[in-house]
């Protein structure tokens, strides 16, 4: 019954269904959407909506590279205060998505005026659920954190609630590649939005010379070979649902593999730091890709790069923990480097360190506007044509003041287990 439900849906055209991501990759991502062949692609903040049938939330899944979550929004309502919340989630058909064997996992995220606390919400719509459920069959579906078969997102903005089914568990961002990690590895998706945003060609040597656990590696050679992000992903969310449909999976996955490209241009990166080098080792070996990267572990001022033209991508430690002139000198050395031995190199350097910036040198031909987590960075693009002489050049680069970031929402995991 429930693979003919699949069937069924398989051919319903227009889901709607909404691809979150980072700030700054909204662009990016509304591309990978087109290019995927979803419809009616409208970016939003930190969001992009789109149409489309089951496949393509299989296919989106597995594909975007920019994207953290797919949602699939599944009713709205208004609601000003928790009597009617909870009333709407209650009027919501539950069992049109899930049954008392399922296990529940809400997340709420709130930003209104009539709400403080997403974690209450998200309690509030679990009590909701599991009290229907009880009142119509006497029994209720038990609440899973770690595990859950079916994950619900509720999103109140000012007095508007939207209830999604999400389709993807756990975010997209955790590949399965990376085991091992140093302190500031980056997010995976941030990563795969930098390198498409520099517009590297997939053919030119591709450079890290701060590796670290070799994130931006991996990321550039599953996109120069044309593997998708979470292939070696273990579960998604759609998996466990009741109209999980195998065999449509498994065309997907199959069309994937036969888009596989055997090629790989150079790959290169290098750290100081040894033992981040063996990580990064273990992390390239689980995707199979130890022929495409190679590595060194030398520091950022021996390490010798391909000759030219190539592009670097590459997030500097940001000095946190280190006196300020030494990360000033630290990124003085970057500069004199990128002038001495990076020629026709693209170097796309991402830094919340405004102040340590300046030292580089270099006047950036491009500047975007990215969050790292919490930090607020540029994603500065430097253009070393013919060496350090005709480098466009401007000592007293001042980097613009960043312009202001959206309030940030609450957003909270229901923890409790009944
Ligand atoms: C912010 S981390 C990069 C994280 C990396 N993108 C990842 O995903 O794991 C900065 C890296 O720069 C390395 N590093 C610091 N000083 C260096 C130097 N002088 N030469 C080369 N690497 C250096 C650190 O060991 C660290 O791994």
């Amino acid at each position: 019954l429930h693979r003919n439900k699949g069937k069924l849906e398989m051919r319903i055209k227009n889901i709607d269904l909404v691809a979150k991501t980072l700030h700054g990759l909204e662009e990016v991502l509304a591309e990978e959407l087109k290019a995927l062949g979803a419809e009616e692609v409208t970016q939003g903040v930190r969001a992009v909506s789109f149409k489309g049938d089951l496949k393509m939330i299989y296919e989106a899944n597995l594909h975007l590279r920019t994207a953290i979550k797919i949602l699939q929004p599944v009713h709205t309502f208004r609601t000003i205060n928790q009597v009617d919340f909870y009333t709407g989630i209650r009027n919501i058909d539950w069992s049109q998505y899930m049954t008392n064997d399922d296990t529940l996992s809400i997340d709420g995220v709130v930003s209104s005026p009539h709400f403080n606390h997403s974690g209450f919400i998200a309690l509030k719509a679990k009590d909701a659920i599991v009290d229907q459920f009880r009142d119509k069959t006497g029994k209720r579906p038990s609440v899973s954190t770690s595990d859950p078969t079916i994950r619900i997102n509720i999103h109140i903005n000012d007095d508007r609630c939207t209830v999604s089914l999400d389709t993807s568990g756990e975010a997209l961002n955790k590949r399965g590649y990376r085991v091992n990690t140093n302190q500031a590895p980056i997010n995976e998706v941030l990563a795969a939005g930098m390198i498409l945003l520099s517009g590297w060609d997939k053919k030119t040597p591709f450079v890290d010379p701060m590796c670290g656990s070799g994130t931006m590696l991996i990321e550039a050679a599953m996109i120069a070979k044309n593997i998708p992000p979470n292939i070696i992903r273990q579960h998604f969310g759609f998996e466990t649902w009741n109209n999980f449909n195998q065999d449509l999976w498994e065309e997907v996955l199959d069309e994937a593999y036969n888009k596989y490209i055997d090629d790989c241009p150079p790959i290169i990166g290098s750290d100081i730091d040894k033992k981040i080098i063996n990580a990064a080792k273990v992390n390239i070996n689980n995707i199979r890709l130890t022929k495409c990267i190679k590595l060194e572990s030398l520091p950022v001022e021996q390490f010798v790069p391909p000759t030219g033209p190539g592009i670097v991508v590459t997030n500097p430690p940001y000095g946190e923990r280190l006196k300020k002139s030494d990360i000033d000198n630290f990124y003085k050395t970057i500069g004199d480097r990128m002038k001495s031995v990076y020629k026709d190199y693209d170097v796309w350097l991402l830094s919340s360190n405004l102040e340590a910036i300046k030292f580089i040198g270099l006047r950036p031909t491009r500047r975007i506007h990215l969050l790292n987590g919490p930090l607020d960075c540029r994603f500065l693009k430097f253009s070393i044509y013919e060496g350090s002489k005709k480098a466009k050049y401007q000592e007293n680069y001042e980097p613009k003041p960043i312009e202001k970031v959206e309030r940030k929402v609450k957003t909270i995991k229901l923890k409790t287990k009944k």
